[in-house]
């Protein structure tokens, strides 16, 4: 089959299409002919970074969507011929190429008229939007949250649940994306490079702070946002922690959450596998009810993956990029 070959780690700006053996799938998985395939900052991290579990070449790609073409042993939830999407596990070969093999139990099934496309963009970004608010941090109605780089994928997602979900929702953003995130339901838009986020969080909030804070950033705006949180606030964070020994204080009480969505493929714990099926049902159905935008901005073809990559590693990639492989 095709893929997109990761030859070494460190080398995915100049990964090259080429020739590998299909997949076959084992006991409890399937082999999905992929349609599309989503890119995210992973990709270039683990890339760059490599994992003990890869041979080379290896292949890159969390996010696809696509139609069944076989299952293993002990499949019963899915059929040759179903559209599904899902996350894969980062340890594995991944979908940058016609055909992957995941887990039975983690896809969710592509409902009409949803494009693969749309479909794609979803779980890296979407489903640790969604973890964060409503496992991790259990957002609910009236509430306020900052949801920073809400130009980003993760930050995107976060704003549309956010808003749906009936919060009040703050973000940050360069201003020529202001716009951008006020269509996906911010109410407030505060320019990082122009304002100190935290005074402004307080200023917007009469001086009490967001209830919730998704960091998207790193330690030194998790630990900055701190100062943003209201009296028994919490903070989720998916790309480091605040220094949370510091910010212990029984004057002002916080709650600290750490999301790491797909290292539940690791976990060995079924339950918490199949959580990445619900939210994708869940998902799936908003986007097919018009409630959330999948934020696709741009669909490239497997060849052009490695320049969207070093593209998306610059940080300033609004939404999301999507490869369109079969
Ligand atoms: N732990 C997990 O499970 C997990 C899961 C998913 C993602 N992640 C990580 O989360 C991070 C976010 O990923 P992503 O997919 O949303 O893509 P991303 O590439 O980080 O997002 C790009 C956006 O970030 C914005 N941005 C850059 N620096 C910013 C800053 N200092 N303040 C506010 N906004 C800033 C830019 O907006 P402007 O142009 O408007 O400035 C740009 O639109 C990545 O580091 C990713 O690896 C972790």
């Amino acid at each position: 089959m095709k893929a997109l070959l990761l030859e070494d780690k460190g080398k995915v700006f100049e990964m090259k299409v080429g020739t590998v053996d299909k997949p076959a799938p084992g006991k409890g998985e399937i082999l999905v002919k992929i349609v599309a395939t989503a890119l995210n900052p992973v990709d270039y991290k683990t890339g760059n970074g490599g994992n003990p579990n890869w041979t080379f070449p290896h292949i890159l790609g969390l996010d696809s969507a696509g139609i069944v073409e076989e299952a293993g042993t002990d499949v019963t939830n899915v059929k040759v011929g179903d559209r599904v999407v899902y996350h894969g596990d980062l340890t594995k070969k991944g979908g940058f190429a016609e055909y992957g093999v995941t887990t039975a139990h983690t896809v969710s099934l592509i409902p009409e008229g949803i494009s693969f496309e749309d479909a794609a963009a979803l779980p890296t970004a979407g489903y640790t939007a969604y973890q964060t608010l409503f496992h991790k941090m259990h957002a609910s109605k009236g509430q306020t949250i900052l949801v920073h780089a809400g130009a980003g994928g993760v930050g995107g997602f976060a704003i549309q649940l956010a808003k749906n979900a009936g919060l009040t929702v703050l973000t940050t953003a360069s201003s020529a994306n202001h716009e951008y995130v006020r269509s996906l339901g911010a109410d407030h838009a505060i320019d990082y490079h122009e304002e100190d986020f935290a005074e402004k969080a307080l200023e917007i909030t009469n001086g009490l702070g967001v209830d919730l804070v998704l960091d998207t950033v790193g330690r030194d705006n998790a630990d900055k946002s701190l100062k943003a949180l209201a009296f028994n606030g919490q903070i989720a964070f998916i790309a480091g922690p605040p220094n949370v020994n510091d910010a212990i204080s029984f004057a002002h009480p916080l709650s600290f959450h750490q999301v790491a969505l797909g290292s539940v493929h690791q976990s060995n714990n079924m339950n918490e596998q199949r959580k990445l099926a619900e939210m994708g049902d869940h998902m799936l159905s908003l986007l097919q009810d018009g409630k959330i935008n999948a934020l696709v901005e741009k669909v490239i073809s497997l060849e052009e993956v490695p320049e969207a990559l070093a593209e998306l590693s610059t940080r300033r990639v609004k939404g999301k990029i999507v490869a369109k492989i079969n």
